[in-house]
């Protein structure tokens, strides 16, 4: 037994190796880096936002600087038969999404250009930067593009549907693709338009990266960004049901698109030494202008801890001082979600059901943040009203998700470690979710198959087989279940 393991370990290994010969003979040595103890191999396999991805070991990285690049990879890999992985951001949890253990890792860091064109306000950007170094570059022009609402994130957000500041006012980040560049898993490059490969392009706009082929380049509609009123307001824990249910009413009640909150509850591991707290509320509320009148009213006359609104470029915006989220960085972190509507008491019974957990497992984390991500009707209008809705056809709102982060504490062994994930399964699973509603891929872990919940399952299944027919990134790489 023990034998036929190792065999099997060798063989992977080689394979791996067998590709990465070829690809340092095709590419050349300076876009295929083999040596564990470079720096450049070790940026790329530290740069995980859940660590313990940190731990695999590729058989070499490859670095492309063009479409071309990668089709060649992508051929060299499929020939030799090893086990691959593409890296944008590297902010995914799941492992093997965008991390591999003896096999070839395809990181997109090098492949970044960027420009604007300001006759047709459209945007074009490659995959290898951060959504923040794009906030930056676009805002010279007084433009941005529609992305995540922390800087460090990789543009494999916007394939995942890309849940913005600015999507009230104008969909998910992939509402606004207005062509991609996709090297095939056949290693074939085509461009995806409403007008070409029009199949593909629904795929990619929120069906998830990894799945249909490689982005390469992605041109999109871009967003005037002025001034904006914005700022975080942090509440103590006493505040937890006043603080919610004034969420709930913004979820059903604001009625201006300008107007952008996220509201993440935090809690810490022991009673805090400075403040004797454990749990703090951080509302982000963004309204693009200079005033936001009263929209956020219903936030601000509850007894705050601090308030830090201000006029803020969209840079500023997306970098806003969070203290305490300082503490939301790498870690051993693991997502889920949920889905509700906003009729219901689910914001509630979530909360308490996160709450109840938090303080029966002790010990067991480092960090646990639960949000709450508005999907008003403004989103799902903005979303439909361009190129027909994206993969999730998302059902009018409101209705929001909810994204459930767990941090454990480094070094648990692997038996506690699985404990405590079962353990956090079973509350979010407690919850349930709104029949329906699509789970939110970009905050889902691997284990919720969240594409089975969108009604266009069937069809992304049909998409997948076209475009994957021998089930290519089926068998090498990680990624959502289209079985
Ligand atoms: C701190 C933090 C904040 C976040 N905030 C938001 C937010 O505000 N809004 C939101 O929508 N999401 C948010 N997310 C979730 C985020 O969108 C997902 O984690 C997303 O998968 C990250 O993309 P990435 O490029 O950083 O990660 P990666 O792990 O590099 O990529 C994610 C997946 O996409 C694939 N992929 C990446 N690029 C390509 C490509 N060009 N072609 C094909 N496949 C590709 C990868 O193989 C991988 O499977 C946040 C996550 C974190 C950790
Ligand atoms: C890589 O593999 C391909 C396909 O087998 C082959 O045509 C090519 O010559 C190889 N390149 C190198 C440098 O080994
Ligand atoms: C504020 O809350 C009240 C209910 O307490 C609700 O009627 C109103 O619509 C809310 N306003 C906003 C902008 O959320």
């Amino acid at each position: 037994m023990i034998t036929t393991l190792t065999i099997i370990g060798i063989h992977t290994i080689s394979l791996g190796r067998t590709a990465c010969t070829n690809l340092t003979g095709s590419l050349g040595a300076d876009k295929v880096d083999s040596n564990p103890l470079d720096l450049r191999y070790i940026d790329s396999r530290e740069d995980y936002w859940n660590v313990l991805q940190s731990n695999y070991q590729p058989s070499c990285i490859v670095y492309p600087t063009s479409a071309q690049d990668v089709s060649i990879a992508v051929q060299a890999i499929r020939l030799s038969g090893s086990r691959f992985a593409v890296k944008a951001g590297g902010h995914n949890t799941n492992n093997f999404f965008s991390s591999v253990d003896q096999g070839v890792l395809i990181d997109l860091g090098s492949l970044d250009a960027k420009s604007y064109d300001s006759s047709t306000t459209l945007a074009t950007y490659e995959p290898g930067s951060t959504f923040g170094e794009l906030y930056d570059y676009y805002a010279q022009f007084d433009r941005t593009v529609l992305g995540p609402t922390l800087a460090g994130v990789g543009t494999g957000a916007a394939l995942g549907g890309g849940l913005s500041y600015l999507s009230p006012q104008y969909g998910m980040a992939c509402d606004n693709f207005r062509e991609l560049e996709v090297v095939l898993p056949s290693g074939e490059i085509v461009a995806a338009s409403a007008n070409s490969y029009p199949d593909l392009f629904f795929g990619l706009r929120g069906g998830g990266g990894n799945a249909y082929g490689i982005v390469t380049k992605y041109t999109v509609q871009s967003r005037p960004a002025g001034k904006f009123a914005a700022g975080n307001i942090i509440y103590l824990f006493e505040q937890t049901d006043a603080v919610a249910d004034a969420i709930s009413d913004f979820m059903q009640y604001n009625p201006d698109p300008k107007a952008s909150i996220v509201a993440t509850y935090l809690k810490l591991p022991t009673p805090d030494l400075y403040l004797n707290l454990d749990e703090v509320i951080l509302l982000f509320l963004v309204y693009d202008g200079l005033d936001a009148g009263d929209v956020f009213n219903n936030f601000t006359s509850i007894p705050y801890l601090l308030n830090t609104m201000a006029t803020r470029t969209y840079p500023e915006v997306i970098n806003m001082p969070i203290p305490f989220l300082t503490q939301l960085t790498r870690g051993d972190n693991i997502f889920r979600v949920g889905v509700h509507r906003v009729t219901d008491d689910s914001y509630k019974t979530s909360i308490d059901a996160w709450r109840n957990w938090a303080e029966t497992n002790k010990g067991r984390y480092e960090l646990l943040s639960f949000d709450y991500e508005p999907v008003p009707q403004s989103l799902t209008d903005a979303s439909n009203a361009q190129n027909g809705g994206n993969a999730m056809q998302m059902p009018d709102g409101p209705w929001f998700w909810i994204s459930y982060i767990l941090e454990t504490p480094p070094g648990m062994s692997q038996v506690d470690y699985d404990a405590v994930q079962d353990s956090f399964r079973g509350m979010v699973d407690s919850v349930g979710n709104a029949e329906g509603l699509p789970l939110f891929i970009n905050d889902a872990s691997v284990d919720q198959n969240p594409l089975s919940s969108f009604s266009t399952y069937a069809e992304l299944q049909k998409i997948k087989k076209k475009y994957d027919p021998d089930g290519f990134f089926v068998e090498k790489t990680g990624g959502w279940s289209f079985a």
